[in-house]
C-alpha cells in the first residue's frame, strides 16, 4: 500500500500509536498541552537540526505528530515517552528526541522525518 489511513479518534490525549506505512513505523503522537508549550518554547539555537515546532505540524493541529519512527543515527526505533526532552528515545546509542520529534542529545544528526500526509477529517488523516 502506498498510502495509510489512520482513525485518530481513539488516540487519548498524551498517547501515541505506531502504524506501519511503506514498511516502516511511523507514530503518531496526540500531545498534551504541557508537550507543545515545551516544543514551542525550546530554543533553536540548542538544536543540531533546528526547525519550528510549526513546521512540523500541520496548521490549527499542533496536537498530533507524525513522524518516521526511525533512528537518524543508524534506524533503529526510538521509544516514545522518553528520553530527557518529553519525546523519544534510542536506546541503540542514546539518542533524545524532544516533543517535536527533533534530535537534542546523542549521536543522531538530523530529527525524526516527517512523512507527507493530510488531514481527510478532524479525526483521520492519510499518510502517503
Ligand atoms: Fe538511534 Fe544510534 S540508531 S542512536
Amino acid at each position: 500500500l502506498s498510502s495509510t489511513e489512520v482513525d485518530l479518534s481513539k488516540i487519548a490525549e498524551g498517547q501515541g500509536i505506531t502504524v506501519m506505512w511503506r514498511g516502516k513505523p511511523v507514530f503518531v503522537r496526540h500531545r498534551t498541552e504541557k508537550e507543545i508549550k515545551e516544543a514551542e518554547e525550546a530554543p533553536l539555537s540548542e538544536m543540531r537540526d533546528p526547525a519550528t515546532d510549526a513546521s512540523r505540524v500541520k496548521e490549527g493541529k499542533k496536537q498530533w505528530l507524525v513522524m518516521v519512527g526511525v533512528c537518524t543515527h543508524l534506524g533503529c526505533i526510538p521509544l516514545g515517552q522518553q528520553g530527557d526532552y518529553d519525546g523519544w528515545f534510542c536506546p541503540c546509542h542514546g539518542s533524545h528526541y524532544d516533543s517535536s520529534g527533533r534530535i537534542r542529545k546523542g549521536p543522531a544528526p538530523l530529527n525524526l522525518a516527517i512523512p507527507e500526509y493530510q488531514f481527510l477529517s478532524d479525526t483521520k488523516i492519510k499518510i502517503g
